[in-house]
Formats: C-alpha cells, structure tokens, sequence
C-alpha cells in the first residue's frame, strides 16, 4: 500500500519512491528551497519555499499526512531527486462540500528531469485521490505543464495589482484616522471567521473551511515561510473590529501581499477600503525592523468578486497577467450529482422551469448524459463516442471545464474554439442557465 507509513515502490536505475519521514525534513526542505530558487526575486535558495516544507514535515498539520509527502530518491547515494506534497482538502461549491487533493511543492532535480518522475507521482496521488473520493484535483502551477496529466486551466487566481508604498494614500496631518489596524490574536478567530464567511457566500468554488483550518493557515505557519499571512483587525475609530486583513511580509524581499480582506458586510468594503489603505500604508512603514530594508511595493491579490477591489484607487496600477488553478475532475457525472441541488436551484424559475428529458453534453470521445425530471437532475451517465448531432452542446478535450468551474460562458467558448457548439439557440441558454460565469475565492485552499 502506498499510502500506509514506510511505503516505498521501486523504480528504474536505482531510484526508489517512498513516503517521508519526519527524518527527511532538513534535507527535503533544503531540496526544496534549491529546486525552487528565484533568481530574479532572490539570489540564493528559496527559504520560503525551505520553511514551508519544514513546516509540514515537522508540525501537524490539518490537511496532511508524512505519508502524503513523495519523496524520490537514488537508492545508493541517497540523494532526493524528486518530490511532490498531496494535500487532503474540502471545497465548497456554492455551499456543497466537495472532497478535493491538491498536489503541491512538485520538482525534480535538473539531472533527472524528462525521465517521467513527476508523472508517475501524479498516477500516485491520482490512485490515492480515487480510493479518498476526491471529485477535484487542483493545483497551481507553472504553464502548461499540468494539462499533460489531465488537468485544465479553468479556475480563477487572484488578480495581482501592485501599487509603490509610497503612492498608497494617506491620513492628513492632524486628521484622525478613521479606522485602525491591531495584530490578530487567537482569540479573534470568532471574527475572522465571521468576516471570512462573506468569501464563503459569494464565491462559486472556495475552500470549505474549519475553524481550525484557518487557525493554523493564520497563526501556525513559520513567519518565513511561503505561505505565512499574518492576519490584522480592521477597527473603526472606536477600535470596534469591522473586518480583517491578512498580509504577507517575507524579508529580505521587499514586497508585501495582501492575501485576504474581508468586512462585516458588503456595504463596509466601499465606506472602509480607501480609510483602510491609508491605515496599512503607516503598517507597512513600521514593519520592517531596524536591520531590515523598507518596504518597497505593496501587491494586493485578491479574487475580482472581492468587492475591495472596486475601491482600491488609483494607486495600483500594474497589474498582473491572468492565471488560473489548474483542475481535473475524475469522476464528472459524480461530481455534477454532488452539485445537482445548486443547478436545481439555477432551473427553477428560469425559462426550464420544471425541465424533463434528456440532454447529451458531447466531448466528441466521451459525454455525459444528463437526466432531468420535473426540473430535477435525476440521473448523469458517462457516454462513450457520443453522437454529436444529438448533443444539446459539444465542446473539445477539457474545454467544458471552463463553464463547470465558472470561469467562462458557453459564448466565449464557441467564439474561441469554433468545434464548441450549440446547434439551437434554447440550448445555447440552457448552458448559461445550468453553468453561469461566477468568481470563486480560492485563499486559504490549505497547503
Ligand atoms: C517541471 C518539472 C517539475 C518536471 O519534472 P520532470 O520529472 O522532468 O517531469 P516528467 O518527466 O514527469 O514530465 C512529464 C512530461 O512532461 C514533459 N516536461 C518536462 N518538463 C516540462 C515543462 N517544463 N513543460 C512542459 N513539459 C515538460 C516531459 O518531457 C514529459 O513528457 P512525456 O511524458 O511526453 O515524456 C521539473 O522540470 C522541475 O522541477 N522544474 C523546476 C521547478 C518547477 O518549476 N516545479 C513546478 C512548480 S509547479
């Protein structure tokens, strides 16, 4: 069993793959930090990356196991050249829980690349995600590469925008400011949860997450590490908490995040945000110690369904390309059943109100049949070499995830790719109707 502790399967030339032990965590982490290096961000190794593996070798962690951390090594020199971190998550879709795996930290030493390490970890942790019921596997990562295993490009990522600390905005001299900003303790989690849950609610995909998930995201992580946020109360003039931030600091870079910033309600993100920037702005100049350089520039990388982002001002200017999550759904018609009172809810009350019968969704070698009653999804089955005349909607290779994942509509997809189609125009609605464009909120998607 290769999920069991002390699980190893041999591999060609003398390389063996196994399940870390917590043994393994200097010398995973200084792999790491040297696979990883950004010579343009920072010239040595990526200590970030370093102290994040460190992290889960060496802490509990909520989402993972050692077992779940593949290691690759030569068997005679003990050398690792190779390794990937399966992590165990929950996300939800509009409110419905849906079990997920997300592969992370992935690399394999320049000496033993193009030899298909990386994809046999993948035909690993793709086996452990079937026999764990995970629906969705997803991961960031570098272009292209993952859509060779399976995988589509077709969850949205932040959007980076970057502003000089010096442009932020600022309170006037003698002006008092409006809000105020504290260090989080622990026992603010009740309000962080609280102000998190606005995410929850508006997003199509996010993290489902526990109390304790984001306490750990929030409060355990090594200051140094990759994906440390250290989380502030938002008070009001008074010190009333109305809503929080987390931000990342990692010196000696000299660039800040903001990862998350959420308020009490939606109405607060356009009174709060403007008072709110010029309140960081004094944060970010007191952060660095005496011995560490200023703070340059400031990047907020929030969803573009964070309604701050209308309210950030001129200031940010640059901004970042696109990205996307990368996901692959092994078990499509399970995961569309899963999602069937949520799709139920987008029939009812509009014009398939009450919709019975069958409809093909084509992907030319495979589709899926989906089965409606009465405005119910009553059944979907997998269909091999569909007939494409009789599909309601064809789309090619992973295409369809797009709409799934509500990153595109069915008309961006048919302008770009012209084998995706409709041939009626009721059916063309019909795809809009059961999968419309949605922001998702992926912070806190725990690794
Ligand atoms: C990208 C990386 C992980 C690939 O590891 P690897 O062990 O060489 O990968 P594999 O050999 O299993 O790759 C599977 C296939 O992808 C191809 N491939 C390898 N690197 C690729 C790349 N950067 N882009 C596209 N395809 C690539 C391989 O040739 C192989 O093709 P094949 O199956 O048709 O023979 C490795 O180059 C690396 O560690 N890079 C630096 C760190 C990094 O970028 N990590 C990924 C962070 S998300």
């Amino acid at each position: 069993m290769t999920s069991k502790p002390g699980w190893t399967v041999p591999l060609e030339d003398g390389l063996v793959m196994r399940g870390a032990t917590p043994g393994d965590a200097d010398r995973l982490s200084d792999y790491n930090a040297e696979m990883h290096m950004e010579p343009d961000e920072y010239p040595g190794p990526a200590f970030w990356i370093g102290e994040w593996t460190r992290d889960l070798l060496t802490k509990p962690h909520p989402r993972m196991k050692l077992d779940d951390v593949i290691i690759v090594e030569d068997s005679a020199s003990g050398q690792i050249v190779s390794s990937t971190v399966y992590f165990d998550q929950v996300w939800s879709y509009c409110g419905i829980p849906v079990p997920v795996g997300r592969p992370e930290i992935v690399s394999t030493h320049p000496d033993f690349r193009n030899r298909g390490l990386v994809r046999k970890q993948f035909e690993l942790l793709h086996r452990w995600g079937d026999e764990r019921g995970h629906l969705v596997q997803g991961i960031t990562g570098i272009p292209y590469y993952y859509r060779q295993f399976g995988y589509e490009m077709a969850l949205e990522m932040p959007h980076p925008r970057t502003a000089a600390v010096s442009q932020l905005p600022k309170w006037k001299p003698g002006e008092s400011p409006t809000v105020q900003l504290r260090l989080a303790k622990r026992s603010d989690m009740p309000d962080i949860l609280r102000f998190q849950s606005g995410a929850q609610k508006r997003a199509l995909f996010t993290p489902d997450l526990t109390s304790e998930d984001l306490e750990y995201q929030l409060f355990d992580r090594d200051p140094r590490s990759a994906t440390h946020q250290e989380p502030w109360i938002i008070g009001d003039s008074g010190g009333q908490p109305v809503g929080y931030v987390a931000i990342k600091s990692i010196f000696p870079l000299e660039i800040a995040h903001v990862f998350a910033l959420e308020f009490a309600d939606r109405g607060m993100f356009r009174a709060y945000t403007e008072p709110f920037l010029k309140s960081l702005r004094q944060v970010l100049i007191d952060l660095p110690e005496e011995d560490e350089k200023p703070l340059q520039k400031i990047t907020v990388e929030l969803h573009e369904g964070n309604p701050a982002t209308g309210f950030l001002g001129d200031s940010f200017h640059a901004r970042g390309r696109i990205y996307a999550w990368y996901v692959r759904t092994p078990e499509l018609p399970k995961l569309l059943m899963l999602t069937a009172p949520k799709i139920e809810e987008r029939l009812a009350g509009s014009d398939f109100d009450g919709l019975t019968g069958e409809k093909l969704i084509g992907f030319y070698r495979s589709g899926l049949r989906m089965k409606f009653e009465g405005g119910r999804l009553a059944g979907v089955a997998e269909e091999r070499m569909p007939d494409r005349s009789e599909a309601a909607a064809n789309f090619p290779d992973l295409t369809f995830l797009q709409m799934l994942f509500g990153r595109k509509t069915f008309g961006d997809l048919t302008a770009m790719f012209v084998d995706a189609y409709a041939s009626k125009e009721e059916d063309v609605r019909l795809m809009d109707t059961l999968f419309p464009v949605q922001h998702s909120e992926m912070m806190f998607a725990l690794s």
